[in-house]
């Protein structure tokens, strides 16, 4: 690409020409930020997803966003910058593995979070996010047997704030679970007027620290109600592009890792460009494609989702 092109006006000459949509969610990098129509969680990009009358859908996100964009809207052009932008959590759980898991609990239902492929989606009841994960457990009675996937540490939260006991898959965040418990407690000795502030696919232990735990639009809104002047951010670094947009006097601090030589970037969220975005919009591809059957089974525990979440 010629490097004196000017990416943010064509692109916006492409959403014009094309009649499309940049969904961005707050992991990705500041520009894509910039140039999107429309920043949000799991469950807002889905919402606006479903209700949106573009004709191409830019999703700057990741595969199984993008994907679950697609099984909403099967006759919309729905574009990824990269395909190989993957997630770990998703990976951690191969459709044939969890079936056989699902056989061994028959008489459980199964709510899987949203960082799942559309497999795993067709072999779910229900989907929840971050956001919506514990309404969605509480809206089913208490004497349901209950499989979680495939997150164990957003699993394990809902069951102790709902006092459940569901069965959970053995997956997790490659970015969630570098943070260093030690560090953060040092962190807040420095600062002792900063709050913790965590995304629930942390361990454990790191939620145990946090003054306040949510989803990422929900982490954002909170900084913006919260009068602290100062936070220590347990999540992924690209949400705070828009923590210190909304509140520019405030100071944020990224959660730090176990490994200095680690950093709190999620790499499939980071393989998204500003050029890529474009190319994507120009040549309209990578496209997410799906077989209908697939997509049919998939969508209806995230109809079931939207309707609840409604
Ligand atoms: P939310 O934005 O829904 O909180 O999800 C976080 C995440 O890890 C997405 O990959
Ligand atoms: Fe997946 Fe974690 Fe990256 Fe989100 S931050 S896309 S859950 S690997």
């Amino acid at each position: 690409l010629d490097p004196e092109l000017d990416l943010f006006a064509e692109i916006e000459r492409l959403k014009k020409e094309k009649n499309a949509i940049i969904l961005a969610h707050y992991y990705q990098e500041p520009d894509i930020q910039d140039v999107a129509d429309y920043i949000g969680d799991s469950l807002g990009l889905a919402q606006k997803a479903e209700k949106t009358d573009a004709d191409i859908i830019v999703f700057a996100g990741v595969h199984f966003m993008a994907e679950t964009a697609k099984i909403l809207n099967p006759t919309k052009k729905v574009v990824i910058p990269d395909l190989k932008a993957g997630c770990s959590l998703s990976d951690s759980c191969p459709p044939p593995l969890f079936e056989q898991f699902k056989q061994k609990h028959p008489d459980h239902l199964v709510i899987s979070y949203i960082n799942c492929s559309a497999g795993i989606k067709a072999l779910s009841d229900i989907i929840c996010t971050s956001s919506n994960a514990q309404k969605i457990v509480e809206s089913l009675p208490r004497e349901q047997k209950i499989i979680f996937a495939p997150d164990k540490n957003l699993g394990a939260y809902i069951n102790k704030v709902t006092g459940r006991n569901m069965v959970l898959w053995n997956g997790a965040c490659m970015v969630h679970e570098i943070f260093s418990v030690e560090k953060i407690t040092k962190l807040k000795l420095r600062h002792p007027n900063a709050k913790v502030i965590a995304h629930p696919e942390c361990e454990e232990p790191v939620l145990k620290l946090a003054d306040f735990i949510g989803s990422t639009t929900q982490l954002l809104k909170y900084t913006e109600k919260d009068n602290s002047q100062e936070y220590i951010v347990a999540t992924e670094t690209g949400i705070l592009h828009q923590m210190i947009k909304s509140n520019p006097h405030k100071t944020f601090i990224p959660a730090p890792p176990d490994n200095s030589c680690a950093c709190n970037d999620c790499p499939h969220m980071k393989r998204n460009t500003l050029e890529k975005i474009y190319l994507c919009m120009e040549y309209e591809m990578p496209e997410i494609t799906m077989d209908e059957e697939l997509r049919l089974a998939a969508k209806k525990p995230i109809d079931r989702m939207l309707e609840l979440s409604a």
